[in-house]
């Protein structure tokens, strides 16, 4: 589904979400501490946005997606000679990456998609160092029953039109309302987190909760600063 959509992907998401997505993407980096000469591991990074927002703040980045098609336009994406970004092809629930080797691993709307997220957040926590931060962001459903109601009516009436027309596949984007509305609330999500054995797990809402940023720490001491 997503290499088929892989070319219009990036306008999508600025016209589906009013451009609010970079809004969420610069509160994940805010998220990450201090990250000049970090080590961050972007999984299902798609085109890449959030990969190469880490690199503008300094940090040092892999990215890492399973569609050949989306991640292939993230080097286009990439301005000046030096760059801190290198994209691979892989599975976000075998990351090509070893063991406690980076800073902070993250994922921005890719968890859902996983065959077995809770896998994957497993899978996140392995890469990352002791002390060091996993960071997901994720879609979900407004709390407040006015703005639920309007959200639900633009969610699963007019952006699968919108996105089907602009796409030119409809299904990808009945997809993306169906998967939301059956994802678990911040909650239960967050004890998914506990239960890969991450701490001082935690999450903030966005956007009236269209979106939550969740985190957590590896247990242990170290790397870890900011
Ligand atoms: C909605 S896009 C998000 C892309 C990007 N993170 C962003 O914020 O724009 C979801 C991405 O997850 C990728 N994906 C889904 N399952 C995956 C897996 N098991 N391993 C790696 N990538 C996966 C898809 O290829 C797709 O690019």
């Amino acid at each position: 589904m997503f290499a088929r959509i892989a070319g219009r992907y990036d306008l999508l998401n600025r016209v589906l979400s009013l451009g609010i997505d970079r809004r969420w993407r610069t509160r994940t980096i805010a998220a990450a501490g201090e990250l000049e000469g970090r080590i961050v591991v972007d999984a299902c990074c798609g085109t890449g946005d959030l990969s190469l927002e880490f690199a503008k703040h300094g940090a040092r980045v892999v990215g890492v997606d399973f569609t050949p098609e989306m991640v292939a336009l993230a080097p286009t994406k990439l301005r000046g000679g030096r760059t801190t970004c290198v994209f691979a092809t892989g599975d976000a629930l075998r990351l090509p990456v070893r063991a406690a080797s980076a800073d902070v691993a993250s994922v921005a709307f890719g968890v859902r998609n996983l065959a077995d997220p809770r896998a994957g957040l497993v899978e996140l926590a392995r890469v990352v160092k002791p002390g060091g931060r996993v960071l997901v962001l994720e879609f979900s459903t407004p709390k407040s029953r006015v703005i639920g109601a309007a959200y639900g009516f633009y969610f699963t009436r007019v952006l699968p039109r919108i996105g089907g027309w602009l796409s030119g596949d409809a299904e990808a984007y009945r997809y993306l309302p169906r998967t939301v509305l059956a994802w678990p609330g911040p909650d239960e999500f967050r004890a998914w987190f506990e239960e890969a054995g991450l701490v001082e797990c935690g999450y903030r809402s966005l956007s009236f909760g269209i979106a939550y940023l969740h985190w957590g720490r590896v247990p242990g001491r170290g790397a870890s600063r900011g």
